[in-house]
């Protein structure tokens, strides 16, 4: 079994070969949530991105069970990243004021911005685990880098 990281490293040279080329963003994104929950299929319990429409964090394409459409600025995790402008790693949401829980069976989240080439928020990929504590510095780097990636490729 590959390590975190180079778990990490396969997935990024797979997304950018997958996403090279395409245009469209929200085939893109589908691709890259589907291609996200194929690589870690044991420890994300759901994937995806919620994007930023007419002043609210809006459900995108991702891969897991339903979830809430919209998100207000500064509400949940996501509301809060977006707000900070920040990724935010959560061990235990029912530690987190304001955990919006889409699924009683999240219990440790990480939300990543991806940022436009203004700067500005566009949207934020959103993990959730069903397990407290799955995610780390390593989990962050590396989301990090994926969501400039995708961001790149958004950049018309
Ligand atoms: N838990 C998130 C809401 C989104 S879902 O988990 C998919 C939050 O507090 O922002």
């Amino acid at each position: 079994m590959e390590t975190k990281e180079e778990r990490y490293r396969m997935l990024y040279s797979q997304i950018s070969e997958l996403i090279a080329g395409e245009h469209n963003e929200m085939s893109v994104l589908a691709n890259v949530a589907a291609a996200m929950h194929d690589a870690f299929a044991d420890c994300y319990f759901w994937v995806g991105f919620y994007l930023v429409r007419d002043g609210e964090l809006q459900l995108g394409p991702f891969q897991g069970p339903v979830a809430c459409y919209r998100i207000k600025r500064g509400r949940g995790v996501c509301g809060t990243a977006w707000d900070k402008a920040q990724t935010l790693v959560v061990s235990d949401v029912e530690q987190f004021p304001g955990h919006i829980a889409c699924s009683s069976q999240s219990r440790s989240e990480i939300v990543v911005p991806i940022f436009d080439k203004r700067g500005e928020v566009y949207g934020v990929i959103d993990i959730d685990s069903t397990e407290v504590g799955t995610f780390d510095a390593v989990d962050r780097q590396y989301l990090e880098e994926l969501a400039r990636l995708v961001a790149e490729s958004l950049a018309r």
